[in-house]
Order: C-alpha cells, then structure tokens, then sequence
C-alpha cells in the first residue's frame, strides 16, 4: 500500500503482521506470514521501481509460494474432514486464476506493476485470510 502526502512524497506502506491475520494454527500462520513478507517485498519493488524482470520474479515467488500454501491447507481440510473443503478448495482456485491473469499482463506487455495492482494484490491476500481462512482455523483448533 502507500500514500502521496501534499507534497508528493510517496510513502510505501507495509502490510504489517498482527493478531488480526492470526488464524490461530501455527503452521498455516507461518505460512501466510511468508505470503505477507513476500507481498512487502513486492509493494517495494513497485515502489522504487525495480525492473520488470525483478518485479516479475517476486510476483512468481508470491504466486508459486500461494499455490504451495493452499495444497497444504487442503492437504489439512482433507486430513480432518473439514465440510467446506469443496468450497475453500473452489475459492483457492479462482485466487490463483486472478493472480495468474495479472501476471500474464506483464508477462505479454513487459510493462511494470502497477499501484493498482499493489492494491488489488493486498485486498486478494487480506480478504482470504480473514474470511475463509479464519473460519478454517476455527474449525482446525477444535479438532486438531
Ligand atoms: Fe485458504
């Protein structure tokens, strides 16, 4: 995220860990707490404008560490019979899907990232996580 203050000072905002992302099972925190740094890290090289390829490469390792991420909570749901399952899974695919076409725009025009984009990326990883994900954890804490 960032902000232009009046004089046009651009200030880039990190996406700070917090209890409020806390699902409350440790391994899937780990895991959405590396999907944060790496967001970050992207939100920066947006921001001091870092080569396309540089940019490229850091929304490659958010999305590849994202499809990674959610075969292990499926791999969770799976082992203990989570009802939503279905659902979830459904919701795991179309974030990789929008993800996917996103990166298929720079991929085709070779053009930077946009702070659009940015903010389209932190709303994808923030609505998730604080949704879905905090209902999983709810549900995983009991039965685990
Ligand atoms: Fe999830």
């Amino acid at each position: 995220m960032r902000k232009v203050t009046s004089c046009g000072e651009v200030i880039v905002k990190d996406l700070v860990w917090s209890n409020t992302l806390s699902v409350e099972v440790d391994e899937i925190d780990e895991d959405h707490r590396r999907l944060v740094d790496l967001f970050n890290i992207l939100n920066h090289a947006v921001a001091d404008g870092e080569s396309a390829d540089y940019q490229e490469a850091v929304l490659e390792e958010l999305i590849s560490c994202t499809v990674w991420h959610f075969k292990h909570e499926e791999r969770l749901m799976l082992k203990y019979a989570y009802e939503e399952l279905a659902a979830h899974k459904t919701e795991h695919q179309d974030l990789i899907e929008s993800a996917k076409a996103l990166q298929q725009q720079f991929l085709q025009a070779d053009k930077r990232i946009a702070n659009k984009d940015i903010e389209f990326l932190e709303h994808w990883l923030t609505e998730h996580i604080l949704v879905a994900d905090m209902r999983l954890g709810a549900y995983l804490i009991e039965v685990m």
